[in-house]
């Protein structure tokens, strides 16, 4: 928000930088009135505004006032400004905060949702309107080699992605691109067949102690076809602005789905919450009307069948379902109305963890010919180390014990990691393994790719540290191969 408020406004400029014309002007009005004297005095104070001593001071301060401007605007729209993570997050959760109570309790309702709203549309509006927040100055990182990944024929300069959640509704796509070269996937959704208003709220809640979140969204969506009419109209814009056909994009080779050289757009896809998981053919029709509404507009298509917020949803993961859901879902993809086709990933849970779990969902990736898993989502468990710190309030322990939900933040990594390496181990190499869950630092990363993740996202990180998340992430990964700490 206070970068809206300092952002240049032409008339501004041109009020402020014009002052000797203003001043004359409005002494020339008022002449008429005067006595001789004053007459004098004024046209003494016009010569005197066109001496050059004059003009230096009104240079100067005309000059002062647009390097101000100049430098807030570099200034607050650069994502390395140490504001946006030392100011604009803790800002946004300070006007937001008690809002997470519910109102039973005395509380006002949804305050952390809300914030991720006002954060998500402040983005838009600056990207809408010019001031895009962008990552400035060099990208070493980008030269590395090191940190490069090759990704379903794609050549990522980064294996860092946003998951799922972030942009739910398809709305904030290019704004997130824009904000730093390291974000090399985004993959947006849930988005459901129909539109649906998710779980009550509140339904998202803070644990700022240790950088925490509890959410039971419960696929709020906008529904398929809104979500489509967004995507289309990218694509449209993208064709106009390059002299293309609509067309023209859909089916070159050269330009990923994402529209974004060298990066690539995840469309997540779920099922309704009135659709029985128990009747397959209908969860299967959920899952195909998706694909055929938004595959088209995908590099990746995610089929979820692991949001603890869905009831019966993970019972999908079980083999027999999940086999044929997805058996489904590749056969789909493969008619999509585009050259290159999406491929198909599959996101599970930490939950399902056991050795039986693990085997039997690898051998259902396997046998449907999907491309990639995204290990892992949030967990319905309560590790207590999320209460370890004295610091912890009374109000983070009622929401740890009392809320029900997903549990994110980087108290997920060591079961992150540890299921990277068994998925890993069980899919070998022709399956892609994404890690998600915990990622905070560059070291995270480098650990998820050592036990077996090509690519590895991060969400709740990027709500605690801001915009600058990713690059920071970034550089880090690179200082630590390059021999640094
Ligand atoms: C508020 C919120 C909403 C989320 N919504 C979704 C979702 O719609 N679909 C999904 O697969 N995961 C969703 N997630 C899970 C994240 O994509 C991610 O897998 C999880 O938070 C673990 O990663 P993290 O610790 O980096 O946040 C959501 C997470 C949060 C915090």
């Amino acid at each position: 928000m206070p970068l809206i408020r300092s952002c240049p406004s032409t008339p501004l400029i041109t009020r402020i930088s014009s002052p000797s014309f203003q001043t004359t002007s409005i002494h020339t009005t008022t002449l008429r009135h005067q006595s001789h004297t004053s007459r004098r005095s004024i046209s003494t104070t016009a010569y005197n505004l066109n001496r050059t001593g004059n003009k230096i001071r009104n240079g100067i301060i005309g000059g002062t006032i647009v390097g101000t401007i100049g430098f807030s605007y570099l200034y607050f729209t650069d994502t390395r400004s140490v504001v946006h993570r030392y100011q604009v997050v803790p800002f946004l959760r300070w006007i937001y905060s008690g809002d997470d109570i519910p109102a039973e309790a005395g509380g006002k309702g949804a305050g952390a949702e809300k914030a991720h709203e006002v954060g998500l549309k402040a983005l838009r509006a600056l990207y809408d309107l010019g001031f895009g927040l962008r990552e400035r100055g060099a990208h070493e990182y980008l030269e590395s080699e090191e940190l490069g990944v090759e990704l379903f024929g794609h050549n990522l300069k980064t294996p860092l992605a946003i998951s799922a959640g972030l942009d739910k509704h398809a709305e904030c796509i290019d704004p997130l691109f824009n904000i730093s070269p390291a974000i090399s996937l985004i993959e947006i959704g849930c988005i459901t067949p129909l539109p649906q208003e998710g779980n009550p709220k509140p339904r998202m809640f803070r644990l700022p102690t240790s950088n925490s979140i509890i959410n039971r969204y419960g696929f709020n969506s906008v529904g398929a076809d809104t979500a489509a009419v967004r995507l289309r109209e990218r694509v449209r814009r993208y064709a106009l602005k390059h002299g293309l056909t609509e067309r023209e994009v859909l089916d070159s080779t050269e330009i990923p789905a994402s529209l974004w050289e060298n990066r690539l757009l995840a469309v997540q896809i779920g099922k309704n919450k009135s659709t029985p998981e128990t009747n397959m053919e209908a969860v299967k029709k959920d899952y195909i009307t998706c694909v055929e509404k938004l595959g088209r507009y995908a590099d990746i298509l995610v089929v979820n069948v692991s949001s603890p917020n869905t009831p019966g949803l993970r019972s999908l993961q079980k083999r027999e379902s999940l086999q044929e859901l997805l058996a489904a879902v590749v056969l789909a993809a493969g008619k999509t109305d585009r050259k290159v086709k999406p491929k198909v990933v599959v996101k599970v849970s930490p939950d399902s963890d056991g050795t039986e779990d693990v085997k039997d969902i690898s051998a259902a990736v396997k046998f449907a010919g999907v491309a990639g898993v995204i290990v892992a989502n949030t967990t319905v468990k309560r590790p207590l180390n999320v209460l370890a710190s004295p610091q912890v309030s009374e109000e983070e322990k009622r929401v740890f014990h009392k809320e029900i939900g997903g549990l994110s933040g980087p108290v997920l990594l060591p079961k992150t990691l540890e299921l990277v390496e068994r998925y890993s181990k069980e899919l070998g190499n022709d399956t892609v393994v994404f890690a998600s869950g915990g990622i905070i630092s560059g070291k995270d990363v480098l650990e998820a790719r050592k036990r077996g993740a090509k690519i590895v996202m991060g969400y709740t990180g990027m709500v605690y540290d801001g915009v600058g998340f990713f690059g920071r992430i970034a550089e880090e990964m690179k200082r630590i191969l390059d021999g640094g700490k």
